[in-house]
């Protein structure tokens, strides 16, 4: 922990905090970190690592070796909630954050498992503790239960909410199911799967856009805010 004693004209500090398989969570994250570079604030990122012996391996690598078996197999742990091991890099144990942008790719329709580790974790509570966060959900379709779960642990550990953002794929929910596992199986984009038009997965360019617009509001939030500080 870095604690002492603060200048008021410091730069605003930004954590970027996320678990993410495929790198979708961190792609918008990063996108809204380049905005808040550029408007002078110090950005610090902090992915998790799932290091649960349980299910680790299977996310080590990717693509999956067995789509199917591995994707489901999480849906029974995802199901109770259950939380494992995981690995946070020293970003965490720092305190002095004015923001922190959370990644949270969703996992049967919850908040995956490594994030939902860290966020229960003792180390949650100080990193939170009186600090502002905006939620950055990605996932297929299913991005509300995620949201809200992320949003109540966040503020359980005695952060403050100030706004979310969410990211969709295309697709009805059988299509955009086959492309998502086509891609998590594959790790490559497929036009036609088991015979039908697949729609893109993933995290678009326009979607990059929308994260760094976002960031640009949370950015002005935090200005208003030391501004108002020295009133
Ligand atoms: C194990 C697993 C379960 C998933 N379950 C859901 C789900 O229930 N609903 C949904 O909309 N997306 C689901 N997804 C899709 C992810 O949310 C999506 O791939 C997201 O882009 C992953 O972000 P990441 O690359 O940052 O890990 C799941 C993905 C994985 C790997």
């Amino acid at each position: 922990m870095i604690d002492g004693a603060e200048s008021p004209d410091r730069p605003p500090r930004v954590l970027l905090l996320y678990y993410s398989y495929t790198g979708q969570a961190r792609k918008v994250l990063d996108a809204a970190g380049e905005v808040f570079r550029q408007r002078g604030c110090e950005v610090y990122s902090a992915p998790i690592e799932f290091t649960d012996p349980r299910y680790a391996e299977r996310f080590s690598r990717f693509p999956m070796h067995n789509v199917w078996p591995e994707f489901l197999g999480m849906l029974p742990a995802q199901t109770l909630r259950a939380t494992g091991e995981i690995r946070t890099p020293d970003e965490v144990r720092r305190h002095d954050y004015d923001l922190i942008c959370i990644g949270s790719p969703t996992w049967w329709r919850n908040v995956s498992m490594p994030l939902r580790s860290f966020l229960t974790s003792p180390e949650a509570r100080p990193l939170f503790d009186g600090t502002t966060f905006a939620v950055f959900v990605v996932c297929r379709r299913y991005w509300r239960e995620n949201f809200n779960a992320v949003r109540k642990l966040a503020a359980k550990a005695g952060g403050r909410y100030v706004g979310e953002i969410h990211f969709t794929y295309p697709g009805d929910q059988l299509r955009s199911m086959l492309s998502l596992t086509s891609y998590l199986g594959s790790g490559e984009y497929r036009d036609r799967y088991l015979g039908m038009r697949m729609p893109p997965t993933n995290v678009s360019s326009d979607q990059l856009e929308e994260s760094r617009r976002f960031a640009a509001k949370l950015a002005d939030r935090l200005q208003r805010g030391r501004r108002g500080a020295q009133l």
